[in-house]
């Protein structure tokens, strides 16, 4: 099919693309040609103001087929080589928002525009494009800078058929759990006392009272994360087989206000500090009882080692452990889970 196509050298291209991305038609393939790059238009393109930065031509690019690209694919043509690394291969879409992970100010000027509008194309849904900046605070919550779209305060994110609700950039939330959601449920059974000692906005406790009829005490310190939590169990409570009990508190303080002691399942879902809270855990663990404690570790045997040296301290062994890589931390360290079926020494 004939297009316009804005005729810019490779190099000028770099300096203008922030003013061409949202005129660049991202179905067709720009035309690369030695040092010159025929950058196919949207037909709406206000072509008078497109003149001032190249010559406009009539050309035929190649339609690309969507359905095979991932965004870094279509951006590509449009980055330069020494950028590459820099652009993200992938992201998470939670509800109608996408986050890309972090980037610096100089990628996100220069490409934060022509991203945001490949993402728009390949999920027609998404309001809004947010890049994450590192995973802060107590809270352990992602600052959120807007990229594309209007500003949003909540989202409703969907993971194995249940809706979260979600106030970005308020509490934590991440999709890459969502298989771990699962693995900890088919753990619990019917009947079973369940704590989530750090539920955020309930991953674990949803999952779980949607499929096992237990009773599920979800803790988390963020009044936000609580107050999602809630309005979470609302919106869900035609599909919850247990209760919910959501308390907004510190988990150190759990062993003095809960009147029930005895869990047959303790989630610990806090990697960095998860095991300055075991005697705590212990306190409200059941006779047999299993601890799920979330940390960060190089290998299978450095998470275990901790947490055996740990549980020893206190006058229990780890009987019967499995341990799981759950997520990438940083280079070489991961967040490993270790299930123990805990037992006085
Ligand atoms: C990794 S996030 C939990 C994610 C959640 N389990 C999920 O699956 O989506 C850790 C949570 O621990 C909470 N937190 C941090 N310190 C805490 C404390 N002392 N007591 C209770 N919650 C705490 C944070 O607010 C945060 O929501």
């Amino acid at each position: 099919m004939t297009k316009k196509c804005l005729v810019i050298n490779a190099e000028y291209l770099y300096k203008v693309l922030p003013n061409i991305a949202e005129y660049i038609d991202l179905l067709y393939e720009p035309i690369i040609n030695n040092h010159l790059i025929l950058v196919p238009l949207e037909d709406n393109s206000p072509l008078e103001k497109l003149k001032a930065l190249g010559n406009i031509t009539s050309c035929t690019p190649r339609k690309r087929y969507l359905k095979k690209l991932k965004a870094r694919d279509i951006v590509k043509p449009y980055v330069k080589n020494s950028d590459l690394t820099h652009i993200p291969s992938s992201y998470e879409i939670i509800g109608d928002v996408i986050l890309l992970p972090p980037l610096s100010n100089s990628i996100l000027r220069l490409y934060g525009v022509l991203l945001a509008k490949t993402l728009k194309m390949l999920h027609p849904r998404i309001k809004a494009v947010y890049v994450r900046m590192g995973t802060e605070g107590e809270y352990r919550i992602r600052e959120l800078r807007l990229v594309w779209g209007e500003p949003k305060q909540y989202t409703l994110y969907r993971e194995h058929g249940i809706t979260f609700y979600v106030l970005l950039g308020k509490v934590y939330v991440n999709p890459s759990l969502s298989t771990e959601h699962v693995r900890i449920t088919e753990l619990v059974n019917d009947g079973d006392r369940v704590l989530d000692m750090f539920a955020g906005i309930g991953g674990f406790s949803l999952n779980i009272a949607t499929r096992k009829k237990a009773l599920v005490v979800a803790v988390d310190i963020n009044p936000w994360a609580t107050a999602c939590l809630l309005r979470s169990i609302y919106m869900n409570r035609r599909r919850l087989k247990a209760e919910i009990i959501a308390l907004n508190c510190d988990a150190k303080i759990l062993p003095l206000i809960l009147k029930h002691k005895s869990f047959n399942h303790i989630i610990m879902n806090l990697p960095h500090k998860s095991l300055g809270f075991i005697r705590e855990a212990l306190e409200l663990l059941s006779e047999n009882g299993y601890l799920h404690i979330y940390l960060i570790a190089r290998d299978m045997e450095e998470a275990l080692g901790k947490v055996e040296e740990k549980l020893t301290s206190l006058g229990y062994i780890c009987n019967n452990s499995n341990i799981v890589k759950v997520l990438d931390y940083a280079p070489y360290k991961y967040v490993f889970r270790v299930t123990c079926n805990v037992k006085a020494l």
